[in-house]
């Protein structure tokens, strides 16, 4: 795992994206692997910085994304696909029909075979990462075993209550969501994690500090993989009193 502290999320962001235009220009077809919510938002933007100053070209990439609510639209605000849509599909060149959210309004099950197909017909050769406050990463919740495969979860409390932010209400928080399994998350080839913010510290610690893997904190689970890069920012690593060695 190689870790970089930068000065703020912003520069965290621009890191991240020079990681993925890079895996992108050496293989124009590349699949990535992508993620949703606050953490990410600002990796689009500067990807699209970048696709308006002609330094990269998205036309014959692939996407899957990481997760979606069961029971949203994807015309819903709050669903992942309006996410990717708003914040990148719309703005790059990319093809639509080569990008693959989970639909949340279709049939579960048959949304759940088409979402595993999909992840095992097209290994990422890169995926980017947010770590949840409880140390989720997609929406592999703390438990006693997480599954490795694609599978429908119950969104913990925990993750309720902080994505609760996003929603008008704390009710309006679907209960259920599609999620790549630990398996899927790490059979890509390279991964990157963006982590800011004080109320992420601990599940950054699990990640980053000591050697333990523990399925009550998924992230941690990320030390076994063999290309992690892990962006935090000085204010987070001071937090957790990590430095730079
Ligand atoms: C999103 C995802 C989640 C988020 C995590 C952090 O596709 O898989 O694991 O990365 O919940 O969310 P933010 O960035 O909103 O704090």
């Amino acid at each position: 795992m190689k870790i970089v502290i930068t000065k703020d999320h912003k520069e965290s962001c621009r890191k991240a994206a020079d990681i993925i235009i890079d895996v992108v220009n050496s293989n124009p077809n590349a699949t990535l692997g992508l993620a949703t919510g606050g953490t990410a938002e600002q990796v689009y933007d500067e990807l699209t910085e970048s696709f308006k100053q002609k330094k990269v070209s998205f036309k014959n990439v692939k996407t899957i994304n990481l997760d979606e609510y069961v029971g949203l639209s994807p015309d819903h605000e709050q669903s992942y696909q309006y996410f990717m849509n708003k914040f990148l599909f719309s703005r790059v060149d990319i093809d639509k029909n080569n990008t693959f959210v989970p639909a949340g309004n279709k049939n579960p099950e048959e949304e759940l075979i088409a979402f595993q197909t999909m992840l095992n017909q097209h290994p990422r050769d890169f995926q980017l990462l947010g770590i949840g406050v409880n140390g989720h990463i997609a929406f592999n919740e703390p438990a006693g075993e997480l599954r490795t495969k694609a599978h429908i979860v119950d969104i913990s409390q925990s993750t309720i209550t902080a994505n609760a932010r996003y929603f008008d209400k704390r009710e309006d928080v679907p209960k259920q969501a599609f999620t790549q399994g630990m398996g899927d998350v790490f059979s890509a080839k390279k991964i990157v994690l963006l982590a800011s913010g004080a109320e992420k510290a601990d599940a950054v610690k699990a990640l980053i500090l000591g050697d333990i893997v523990n399925t009550w904190k998924p992230c941690s689970f990320l030390k076994l993989h063999s290309d992690l890069t892990v962006f935090i920012d000085q204010e987070l690593a001071d937090l957790i009193g990590y430095e730079q060695v």
